[in-house]
């Protein structure tokens, strides 16, 4: 007997073929845009290092959140740059902080969804994610006011929380303060397994907050550790993440696999600054093509097994997807 000629061309050779048999589809929906705003400045600002994407004064609300919905973007990642820092990060809980007052804006004038980072590292004049004492990280106190920002982000409006610090227990002393306060459908985006990286490096000359002399590698995790990224993740959900995140994305895509592969719930992967920086700048010397870099990027993030992408991208990405 004669087998025919396995031909793989056959399913490749006109665009609705290729398009009948595509296993992997990016949609407006899977993304969400991260949005910066600055107390202490009145004209929308650049950061050389993130080319094209703008740090917001607070009076930009209104006109930020129609952009954002032309382009049918329903999620936004918030991060507020206070005109303040010290020790304690208090303007991170303060109930008239940036990121409260951001979020009570975009509330009124739109029904995005709002997700907002909680950490301290942009609040404090040492830039860490924690309270300092004697050059270390205060885990439990910390925790404790990871608990109190988180309610008085819930406070102002915000659909779901998403604790960046890496701090042990965050989760759980965030779900037990949103319940006691009342926020009972608030939920929990856990990023689970945040990896000490190089590529946050333009992020934090955004919003000011690198950590001086010290870097985050007492709480962040160091890059080759899969198999822990699995024990991280599991703790978050034993303490009530809602949503685990994998951060960053594209050098991680084996532990956004292996995330999506042990567990059911939904899967967040985060493309950071520098995986942005990079095409950008590459694509601004015209040695990739940046248009196809971006997609490519964000569909290997898909393939890989995130049901939803964090990305700078997400507007450029979503005019093209539509
Ligand atoms: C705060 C936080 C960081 C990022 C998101 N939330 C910075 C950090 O850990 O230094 C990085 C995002 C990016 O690089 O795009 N902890
Ligand atoms: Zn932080």
């Amino acid at each position: 007997m004669t087998f025919p000629e396995t031909r793989m061309r056959r399913l490749r050779s006109t665009k609705k073929m290729r398009e009948l048999v595509a296993e992997t589809h990016l949609g407006v929906s899977d993304l969400i845009l991260p949005i910066f705003f600055n107390e202490s400045i009145s004209k929308p600002t650049y950061t050389a290092s993130m080319p094209g994407v703008l740090t917001h004064p607070l009076s930009d609300y209104e006109k930020i959140s129609s952009e954002i919905q032309c382009d049918g973007i329903n999620s936004i990642l918030l991060f507020g740059i206070p005109s303040k820092k010290d020790s304690l990060g208090c303007q991170a809980y303060a109930e008239k902080g940036v990121v409260q007052k951001a979020i009570k804006g975009l509330k009124q004038s739109s029904d995005l969804l709002i997700i907002t980072d909680l950490c301290l590292c942009e609040y404090t004049d040492h830039g860490h994610c924690g309270i300092l004492h004697n050059d270390s990280i205060d885990n439990d106190e910390t925790i404790s006011l990871y608990a109190k920002t988180a309610v008085s982000q819930a406070d102002a409006g915000a659909d779901i929380i998403a604790p960046s610090g890496m701090m042990d227990g965050q989760v759980a002393a965030i779900r037990e303060a949103l319940d006691d306060a009342g926020h009972k459908n608030v939920a929990i985006l856990a990023y689970s397994a945040k990896f000490q990286s190089s590529l946050y490096g333009p992020f934090r000359d955004l919003v000011h907050s690198s950590p001086g002399k010290d870097d985050r590698s007492t709480y962040q995790m160091q890059c080759g550790n899969r198999r822990e990224a699995l024990r991280e993740m599991e703790l978050d959900i034993s303490e009530g993440a809602d949503i685990i995140m994998v951060k960053p994305a594209m050098p991680y895509l084996d532990v956004i696999y292996d995330a999506r592969n042990s567990f059911d719930l939904p899967v967040a992967a985060y493309q950071v600054s520098g995986e942005y920086s990079m095409i950008k700048a590459a694509g601004a010397n015209g040695w990739i093509d940046e248009k196809r870099a971006m997609m490519e990027s964000l569909l290997s993030i898909k393939r890989a097994g995130a049901d939803m992408i964090i990305t700078y991208f997400a507007e450029e990405a979503a005019k093209l997807l539509r």
